[in-house]
């Protein structure tokens, strides 16, 4: 049986101190509930002291949440301290997390001290928090560039003044795999009482090695991972949850495992991304949306054929459906040939081979080749095709100190429909305006706008996802209206998900 690693997530904290990913308490708890149902053991829910509205999420938090570990996080100092334990009062499992800078730089730059004096601080931090609960771990800022014999020190006095955990953050995300792994091994070895607490990584992304220093100390003996969703977090970010999951799911040799729900992954991803407003790098690691999908033909070739041979996660395991086999200029035949059969066609190779041709110069000229274009191509089913097809034909919106409306009329499949509906503002009235016509259920799980040039007469980028049942479609628009250049994106999408007929 694989040794359990405890996963610690700071999502809620040092995710949401980015700028521009604050979350209301709401919004908080709605986090929370689906960091629970991923199974994420330790969650940390905020810094009491730093503003009321902290104080009060955490406090919910701990009334909301029942499995994991409700932790918050405070400076070495007693005010903070006793304000943290106020805020956890009504966690059902708790934690301080408490701590002081035990680099050079935190030392005498930023804490003008001495390492006796913090050395001295850290303790008292430890043993005051102990005063309120049982569970209490320790924070060794800047642990990553600190010499290890101070380090050493540190951690073996506060594990004797009843730290239940020690974090060796790499505040700066300074070090190298092999730096951080010798780091966490240095410990084990020389610290007394090392197997009387645990042992807690804290990675950030600066040099993008979070993942692996994380893995390195796990390696070397750490049992608890301190990770966000996305990876979102301080500058570069933190050690990304999803990929510390499934890096140990796919070297099962290593023997260690954490209790997370692996097929929650996504929808968690998304919710974080939607509700943080951070947008999600196509290519991320997991949870980025071409994380499973092939364009080139040998790739698509070799999936089709067998689906490891250039997967080494199951999409399944991470809640995606299934591979996308996107279809473009470099695909091959065998993927338009799945294509096409998925669509109903069965071609002889002769056949297959004169489609293809007509494919790679349609591919040639057009970015994205969907199934509309392919039923052209084999000239059937063309009227359908037209049917399933949506413009837009008139568009205004009136917005300032009115509440938000806008008037459509659509085009669908040669025939006109209008409908007028209210927003949370212009383009949330815009679509609103789309589905009261369409009348179908379509989700908008992702949204982000990009302004070229940054001028105000600039065009702006609209990227969408919108998922209908289980199918999930990316949408485009640009125009230098940016209401318009959604509801393209948005039109866009439904092109590719509905079927008018049903
Ligand atoms: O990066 C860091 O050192 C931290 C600590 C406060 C744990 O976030
Ligand atoms: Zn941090």
């Amino acid at each position: 049986m694989a040794e359990r690693l405890f996963v610690f997530d700071t999502t809620l904290r040092d995710g949401e101190q980015v700028p521009g990913c604050q979350l209301n308490t709401i919004e908080k708890i709605e986090v929370a509930k689906a960091l629970e149902s991923l199974g994420v053991d330790i969650l940390e829910a905020g810094f009491p002291i730093s503003s009321p509205g902290d104080f009060n999420s955490v406090r919910e938090i701990s009334k909301a949440i029942s499995l994991p570990t409700i932790c918050a996080l405070t400076r070495a100092v007693e005010k903070d301290i006793d304000v943290a334990a106020d805020a956890l009062a009504l966690a059902k499992h708790k934690r301080i997390h408490t701590g002081i800078g035990v680099s050079h730089s935190h030392i005498y730059d930023k804490l003008r001290s001495t390492p006796e004096k913090i050395l001295e601080r850290a303790v008292a931090a430890v043993k005051y928090a102990k005063k309120y609960v049982e569970d209490v771990e320790f924070y060794a800022e800047d642990a990553g560039r600190a010499d290890n014999e101070y380090l050493a020190r540190v951690v073996e006095a506060v594990i004797k003044a009843g730290a239940t955990v020690v974090n060796i953050p790499d505040t700066t995300g300074y070090c190298l795999p092999s730096q951080y792994g010798e780091k966490i091994k240095y410990l084990m070895e020389h610290v007394d009482g090392i197997h009387n607490a645990i042992l807690s990584t804290h990675c950030h992304n600066d040099l993008g090695m979070a993942t692996a220093n994380t893995l390195s100390g796990v390696i070397n003996g750490a049992r608890q991972v301190e990770v966000t969703i996305n990876g979102i977090g301080e500058r570069a970010g933190n050690t990304s949850l999803e990929e510390i999951t499934m890096a140990l799911r796919c070297h099962k040799h290593l023997g260690i495992d954490t209790n997370i729900v692996s097929q929650r992954l996504i929808e968690t991803s998304r919710l974080v991304s939607n509700l943080m407003n951070m947008p999600v790098q196509a290519n991320k690691a997991i949870v980025g949306r071409n994380a499973f999908a092939h364009s080139s033909g040998i790739h698509q070739d070799g999936v089709l054929k067998s689906r490891e041979s250039y997967e080494i996660i199951d999409p399944k395991d991470v809640g995606v459906v299934d591979s996308a086999i996107v279809l473009t200029a470099r695909s091959g035949r065998a993927a338009l040939h799945h294509r096409l059969h998925l669509l109903g066609f069965s071609l002889e190779q002769e056949e297959l081979d004169k489609i293809y041709a007509k494919f790679l110069n349609l591919a040639d000229k057009k970015k994205d080749i969907r199934d509309e274009d392919l039923l052209t191509l084999m000239g059937s089913k063309a009227k359908e095709n037209m049917n399933r097809k949506v413009t837009l034909e008139y568009l205004q919106v009136l917005t300032g100190t009115l509440v938000p409306t806008a008037t459509v009329i659509l085009n669908i499949g040669g025939v006109s429909l209008t409908s007028t509906s209210t927003g949370n503002g212009p383009v949330d009235a815009a679509i609103s305006a789309v589905k009261a016509v369409l009348k179908q259920k379509i989700v908008l799980q992702e949204f982000l706008i990009q302004a070229i040039t940054r001028g105000s007469d600039d065009v702006g980028k609209v990227h969408m996802l919108v998922k209908k049942g289980n199918v999930v479609e990316h949408g485009f628009g640009a125009n230098t209206d940016i209401v318009r250049a959604s509801l393209d994106a948005y039109i866009d999408g439904i092109n590719k998900l509905i079927n008018i007929n049903e």
